[in-house]
Parts: structure tokens; C-alpha cells; sequence
């Protein structure tokens, strides 16, 4: 049997209902804080992720020749892409420009719980300048994203890469060698650490306050800690932040990120009940359009994983239902066939959701098939009704049937449905 490629799903019916409910969710909060969507190729020109993405990202890219010789990649992420957007089509347009964008992503990582070969990201991008605001509105659109989720347990950490990337330049590891250094202090290896900073000629003592640093940890009070205008710019943030009632934060200096782009201001959301792959969102201010042929422009934004978010849903024990279908058609006796398939044509034309049955089945074998489909209503098409102009209805919650004329129809299935359903 041929299988889906490892690292890679399938979302059956219900799995993907349940996805869009929850996509829905991350539009709506998006819409809400003004952001518009965008969407860009699956697969770029590997040079786009090449450029800065880092050296994490690189050794997972899926990159292949295309028949004309291209270096080609699928996205690892959708920041850079993006950004490149921009630059060939927005850069013109009134700033900030605001936009999100869902869609998949691929690593080529080693798979388990919460990580994946293709998953998918709900991201955004505030592009136009370096404030406070423009970074304090970025985390509240996080932090509601994931209130809107429902989820109940995490932890959101901001830092500022800035404060580290200053710092490692002080002790002297040479620029070029700067990612090697973040790369070990993302994970906290500060064992792997000593032996690369050594390496470099940075003296203990040094090593020890650099370490210290990413462990300077806490509630707002210790941003007095956070050195020079970086802690004056979190602090305004913060400020920002409480009124705009994001209450959960923590500050945590040790926020790295795993992408190389960043400048300023990062955070990252986790969620303790998922383990190892707990980390559910990030992102953090950065710029690239200097790289991609543009004028430099300061940008913030995020990416929430999604399946991760969906994961740490399931553990909190969120259920999603699937909803079911308001009506389900079906016929008496085969001489009947062409008027259901009209009177469920005028059911779906009308807004309400109709299904009916396309596979010749007697009634009692598709009343099961409308049971298992979760209709609200059967509706019944039977040769003696129709000669009165009806058709018979039951409610499949209570059993209860009822005649009910075929031009009323649509407004008694309408009208006993959930009213929310029928927006006109
Ligand atoms: P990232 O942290 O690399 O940031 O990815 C964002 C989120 O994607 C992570 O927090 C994680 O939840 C999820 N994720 C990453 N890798 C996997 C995987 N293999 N399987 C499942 N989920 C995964 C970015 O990609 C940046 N572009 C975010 C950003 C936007 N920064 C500024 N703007």
C-alpha cells in the first residue's frame, strides 16, 4: 500500500473540518487588527532562503534543479517570501502595510509529535518601520490568536536579539560567526558553546556573563536588568502591551529564535503540555528587503504552528464536533429519484446544506446513511405525498415526522436550523 511521504498527513473529513473552524478563528482576529491576506509560491528560488534564513533552516531545506536548471526550494517559512513580495509589488504602497497569510510550509526534519515535513503556519507581517507600537501590536495579535484558539496553558517570552547580538560582539566572536553562536544558545547547549566561543579567544569570565545574560528571566520587573536602549525599547513595549491587554507575558532574554533575520525586539509562545516541539509561535523584528533588491524597511511579525496550536488544543481536551448537514434526501421508491434530486437543488440553492442519496438505496438503509452523515432533517420524497404537493419530514434528533408542503419547504428546514447558519 502506498502511504503519504514520512513526515507529511492527510486530513480526513473531520480533521479537516475541524482545521478550518480553527483557521477561521486566526482570520477573523486577523481582520480585526486591520491585517490583510496574501499568498505567494509554494516554491521560491532557493537564493530567497539562502540569503539569511540561517543555518538551522538551510540544512532542512527541501531545495531540487527544476527541468530548466533552477535552484528551486519549497518554503521552510513565509516570512522571506513575503518580504519579497513586497518588494517587487508593495513597496510603494502607504505604510505599514499589513498582511497575513496560512499556508504550509517544509523541513526536513526528523519527524515526531509536533514536527513535521510539511506543516502549516498562520503568519504576519507588519511591514514599514521599527516602533514600539509596530512590536507591541505584533504580540497582542499573537496572544489573541491564541485566546481565540481557546488555548488555555502557555507562555509567551519576549527578548530583544539585539541585547545578545551586542553582546557577543563585545567578547569578540568575529560577525561571520555570530549564528553559530545563537544557534547554541537557542537550545541552551552552553556545553557545545564553551568549546566554539573558546575557539574564538573568548576568555571565561566572558563566556559566563554571556550566559548569564540569556538567563535573565522574569515578569516585567526585571526588564531594570535589560541594558542600554534595548531595555528603554521594551519597556515601551510593555507599556503598550498592558494596555492592549496583554497581560500573560514574560520577559526572557534568552529568547534566540531559530531563523537568522532577526534585529530586535523576538518572542516566542510555548505550550508546556506538548514536550519537546512546545514551542507554538514566534517571531520578532527583523529586515530583509535590503537583501532582496529593496530599500532597507524594518518589519515585525509571526508565524503560529498551527498543527502545534491544534495539538495543545487536543491535549486540553477541546473537542471539536463536526456539525453535520441541515437536510438529507431520500426517495421512497426509485420512480422518484428526478423530483428529490430537484427538491434538493432548491434546498441548496437556498443556503441550507443538502445531501441526498446518489446511490439507489432503499429507505431504510439511507435513513442510516442520514443518520451517520449527521442531518438535521430527513426529508422524504414519496409518490403519494407528491400527489398532495409534499413530502415528509423528520427529525432525526427526536424521530418526529410531519407533512410538510413542498413551498414551504426551505422555510421550515431554515427556520429550525440555527438561525446564525442563514445569514443573509
Ligand atoms: P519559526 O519559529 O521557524 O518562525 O516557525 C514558526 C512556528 O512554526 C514555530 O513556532 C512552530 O510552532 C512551527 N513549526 C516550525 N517547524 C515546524 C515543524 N517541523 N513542524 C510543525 N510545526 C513547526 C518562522 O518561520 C518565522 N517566519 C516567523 C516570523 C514571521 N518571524 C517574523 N515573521
Amino acid at each position: 500500500m502506498i502511504q503519504c511521504p514520512r513526515g507529511t498527513r492527510d486530513f480526513l473529513p473531520d480533521e479537516m473540518e475541524r482545521r478550518r473552524f480553527y483557521e477561521g478563528k486566526l482570520r477573523e482576529t486577523a481582520k480585526t487588527f486591520g491585517f490583510r491576506e496574501v499568498e505567494t509560491p509554494i516554491f521560491e528560488d532557493s537564493e530567497l532562503f539562502i540569503l539569511r534564513s540561517g543555518p538551522n533552516v538551510l540544512k532542512e531545506l527541501y531545495a531540487f534543479e527544476d527541468k530548466g536548471g533552477r535552484a528551486i526550494a519549497l518554503r521552510p517559512e513565509m516570512t522571506a517570501p513575503a518580504i519579497r513580495m513586497f518588494v517587487n509589488g508593495m513597496s510603494n504602497e502607504p505604510k505599514p502595510i499589513k498582511v497575513f497569510y496560512f499556508g504550509q510550509c517544509f523541513r526536513y526534519e526528523r519527524p515526531q509529535s509536533g514536527r513535521y515535513r510539511e506543516f502549516f503556519q498562520f503568519g504576519a507581517e507588519i511591514i514599514g518601520g521599527a516602533t514600539p507600537q509596530t512590536d507591541a501590536e505584533a504580540i497582542a495579535m499573537a496572544s489573541s490568536m491564541l485566546k481565540a484558539l481557546g488555548i488555555k496553558d502557555y507562555r509567551l517570552r519576549i527578548g530583544h536579539i539585539g541585547v545578545l547580538r551586542s553582546k557577543i560582539a563585545d567578547i569578540g566572536v568575529p560577525p561571520e560567526r555570530t549564528a553559530e553562536v545563537l544557534q547554541k544558545l537557542d537550545k541552551k547547549l552552553y556545553d557545545e558553546a564553551r568549546p566554539l566561543l573558546e575557539d574564538m579567544g573568548v576568555s571565561s569570565d566572558d563566556m559566563d556573563d554571556l550566559f548569564d545574560l540569556t538567563e535573565t528571566i522574569g515578569g516585567t520587573e526585571v526588564l531594570s536588568k535589560v541594558p542600554g536602549e534595548a531595555g528603554d525599547w521594551l519597556r515601551q513595549v510593555v507599556s503598550y502591551l498592558e494596555v492592549m491587554g496583554v497581560d500573560d507575558l514574560e520577559i526572557d532574554l534568552g529568547v534566540v529564535r531559530g531563523l537568522d533575520y532577526y534585529t530586535g525586539m523576538v518572542f516566542e509562545a510555548e505550550a508546556p503540555a506538548l514536550g519537546a516541539e512546545k514551542q507554538i509561535c514566534g517571531g520578532g523584528s527583523y529586515t530583509l528587503s535590503e537583501l532582496f533588491g529593496g530599500e532597507k524597511v524594518f518589519s515585525t511579525g509571526f508565524a503560529v504552528g498551527f498543527d502545534r496550536a491544534l495539538l495543545a488544543l487536543e491535549k486540553e481536551g477541546a473537542v471539536y464536533d463536526y456539525d453535520g448537514i441541515d437536510a438529507y434526501v431520500l426517495c421512497a421508491s426509485d420512480d422518484v429519484r428526478i423530483k428529490a434530486a430537484e427538491i434538493a437543488t432548491t434546498l441548496r440553492s437556498s443556503g441550507i446544506s443538502a445531501d441526498m442519496d446518489i446511490m439507489d438505496r432503499k429507505m431504510a438503509k439511507a435513513m442510516k446513511f442520514a443518520s451517520s452523515a449527521r442531518a438535521r432533517y430527513a426529508v422524504i420524497v414519496g409518490a403519494r405525498d407528491l400527489e398532495n404537493g409534499e413530502v415528509t419530514v423528520r427529525d432525526m434528533n427526536t424521530g418526529d415526522q410531519s407533512n410538510v408542503r413542498i413551498g414551504d419547504l426551505v422555510e421550515r428546514i431554515r427556520g429550525r436550523c440555527a438561525v446564525s447558519r442563514f445569514k443573509e
